[in-house]
């Protein structure tokens, strides 16, 4: 399809971390210029090295403890770019390496101010559904100037985040039916509505939509032959909204627990709605886990008694969006529980719209990026997950019982009891060259039985940031997606950024002050099990410049590969190599966000190519690799730019005519031949 380029004015300054303010404002309550919720006294173990305990740390770093306070202990050789035999003038950020699974020729980052979406040459795209689509056979179409709650909760969510994709459908043609489902992870409410500067110029009805935007939207999907786009289909028997007044069921040992109970739901069992879902995961069995993530921000917090700071290490301190106007719950002095009820990691059945979504509790509540699966060596289900906050952390929860092949009804409860973990990460320093050491994973909940003094399993697993700060783990530079290759069984976790992290506080794992590019990090559970509770690390990518000296991309030669920063999503395709997709690139490089490929094993490892970008003011999300030909990606939030409005549009993607952007799911693909 034909995209207007429009080039636009400079964006103005950004927060730090690299968004914008209007980003900062709407998605996670402005948390980066808060307060860093972790204030808990674990040590930095760059700290622990300078103080000579961990001494053959130290002596493998030539000896001088010393030298690991300071930066320069963390920056590998600058010309280390390129290893041996590694990436020698063979152009791979621009074409194809020989035997690679990367099928496509990388592209130029885009400048920060254009208005389209680039894609490799020989490809095409288009949008599979986007805000406002309306998903049943009797929903009025989207109208921009005209919508209504009842409309929007029957249509595609706002702010598409990650992206599940299954393949067939019933009846003739399967092939080329397909299920959609994604998260609607929140709402850009200036640019949903004319003349909003703040929440309190929505009215009621405008926050009812608002809240209706919220969620998860599930549909069909088709496409007319293996070469064209995916595109959504209206009236499909599976098409499904969840939206802040949707029913959840609970699972787990805090469900019915006191701290889950409120007037409306005397028995903690039934919670409506599910907030600001973030990243994902498939399971094995065919069901979509979501991350609530920031869910802080929607609750006003003004004048609540917080003695034991638990609505601060949440970052439940605002005075939320309007929302506590229509819904009592959304007062924290009002419900003081509705805040314990989101935070959690959801899990649906995308193929059954009848069925009941549940919030499992096993897994922890925090701000949940996504969570993704892998089998143990005995066949229990781990589930990876970050928290989304500087200097907050990992974990793992593996259940109690086994995963059983064809069985779903089963292995649909598998998330519901079982052990939950945190990351401790231990370098084993700079003299090897490369940032890596070892880790465990330190028991919170084990057997059904808390492993965190002075704390019960129900409150470990409601305020579980608590209980890991109790027991030691370490504390990452904001961990977003943490995900399993599908193919080697490594687990790669993105630290998108963090802006706070001071020289005093660098260690091997998080080896850069003020961050604000991000790394990737690289684990691998002792014996290959996913059931271990040792790993080793590596960090195989320090995003940002490749003529930026802090910059390594696993020891590829830098003169060959794409700029990158702010990693966040990560994906596989069929081959293993990892797609990394960006937020935060034109603050932090000045170009668009972006979605690359990188290979992780053999002489190609570390030869990232960007494969496409998005619009002005639009983050990457939900990449799906379908095949090397074949990418579904999430376009969140086109045109988010300081100043920007529906009346002063910077976007208009995904330019279906409107004049206003609307966050969408697009179809990248091969145009002959796919
Ligand atoms: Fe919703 Fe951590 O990004
Ligand atoms: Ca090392
Ligand atoms: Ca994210």
């Amino acid at each position: 399809m034909t995209t207007p380029v429009r080039m636009l004015p400079l964006l103005t300054s950004a927060h730090e971390g690299g968004r914008s303010s209007m980003t900062c404002q709407y998605r996670c309550g402005n948390a980066c210029a808060q307060d860093v919720p972790n204030t808990s006294d674990n040590e930095y173990f760059g700290d622990i090295v300078a103080a000579g305990v961990t001494r053959r740390a130290a002596l493998r770093a030539g000896g001088v403890g010393a030298a690991f306070v300071g930066l320069t202990a963390w920056t590998l050789p600058q010309t280390a770019a390129a290893a041996p035999g590694k990436g020698k003038g063979k152009g791979l950020a621009k074409k194809p390496a020989k035997g690679s699974a990367l099928g496509f020729e990388g592209i130029a980052p885009t400048p920060a101010n254009v208005d389209a979406v680039k894609v490799p040459e020989g490809f095409a795209w288009a949008p599979i559904i986007s805000w406002g689509d309306p998903l049943f056979a009797d929903t009025p179409a989207f109208d921009f100037d005209n919508q209504t709650p009842e409309a929007q909760r029957e249509q595609a969510g706002y702010n598409c985040d990650y992206v599940q994709f299954h393949l067939g459908g019933a009846g003739n043609n399967g092939a080329h039916k397909g299920l959609l489902a994604f998260n609607n992870e929140y709402t850009n409410d200036e640019l949903m509505f004319r003349g909003i500067s703040s929440s309190d110029d929505l009215t009621d009805e405008q926050l009812e939509i608002i809240m209706a935007a919220h969620g998860i939207t599930i549909t069909e999907v088709a496409r007319r032959n293996a070469s064209s786009a995916w595109r959504w289909v209206q009236g499909g028997k599976r098409n499904r909204r969840l939206h802040t007044d949707s029913p959840f069921a609970v699972t787990g040992p805090a469900a019915g627990s006191a701290h889950l109970r409120t007037k409306a739901d005397p028995r903690g069992e039934r919670i409506l709605g599910t907030l600001n879902n973030c990243a994902g995961g498939e399971t094995p069995w065919g069901t979509y886990l979501s991350g609530e993530e920031n869910f802080n921000q929607y609750f006003d917090a003004t004048g609540a008694p917080d003695p034991d700071g638990k609505l601060k290490r949440y970052g439940i301190t605002s005075s939320g969006r309007g929302w506590e106007r229509v819904q009592d719950r959304f007062s924290v002095t009002k419900e003081p529980n509705e805040v314990n009820r989101f935070g959690w990691v959801v899990e649906v059945d995308p193929e059954d719209p009848t069925s009941t979504p549940v919030k499992h509790t096993s897994l922890g509540r925090f701000k949940h990026e996504g969570a993704t699966i892998a089998l143990t060596a005995d066949g229990r289900a781990a589930a990876y997950m970050g928290d989304d906050e500087r200097f907050d952390y990992i974990y793992k929860f593996i259940s109690k019982a086994k995963y059983v092949e064809g069985d779903k009804k089963h292995n649909m409860t598998l998330l519901t009891e079982g052990d939950l973990y945190v990351a401790k990460l231990t370098g084993d320093g700079a003299a090897d060259g490369e940032y890596d050491g070892t880790g465990q994973w330190l028991p919170l909940v084990v057997d059904g039985r808390s492993k965190v003094p002075g704390m019960s399993v129900e409150e470990v697993l409601v305020w579980t940031r608590i209980a890991a700060d109790k027991v030691g783990p370490t504390k990452m530079d904001r961990p977003e997606d943490v995900q399993p290759s599908p193919v080697t069984g490594k687990i790669y976790a993105a630290m998108t950024n963090n802006t706070r992290r001071t020289a005093a506080q660098i260690d091997e794992a998080n080896p850069r002050a003020n961050n604000k590019h991000g790394h990737v990090t690289e684990f691998t559970e002792d014996g290959g099990d996913h059931g271990s509770l040792t790993f080793t690390w590596k960090i195989v990518l320090v995003a940002g410049d490749p003529n930026d000296p802090q910059t390594y991309f696993d020891g590829y030669d830098k003169s060959e590969v794409s700029p990158i920063s702010c990693p966040d999503n990560v994906a596989f395709d069929g081959a293993g190599n990892l797609w990394i997709a960006t937020d935060g690139m034109p603050g932090t490089l000045g170009w668009c966000d972006a979605l690359y490929a990188m290979p992780v094993e053999g002489e190609d490892s570390g030869a990232l190519r960007q494969f496409l970008s998005v619009p002005v003011g639009a983050e990457t999300c939900g990449p799906t690799i379908l095949g090397p030909d074949s990418v579904i990606v999430a376009v969140q939030h086109p045109g988010e730019v300081d100043g920007a409005s529906p009346d002063n549009v910077v976007s208009q993607f995904p330019y279906r005519g409107d004049g206003q952007p609307r966050p969408s799911v697009i179809h990248a693909y091969r145009r002959h031949g796919r």
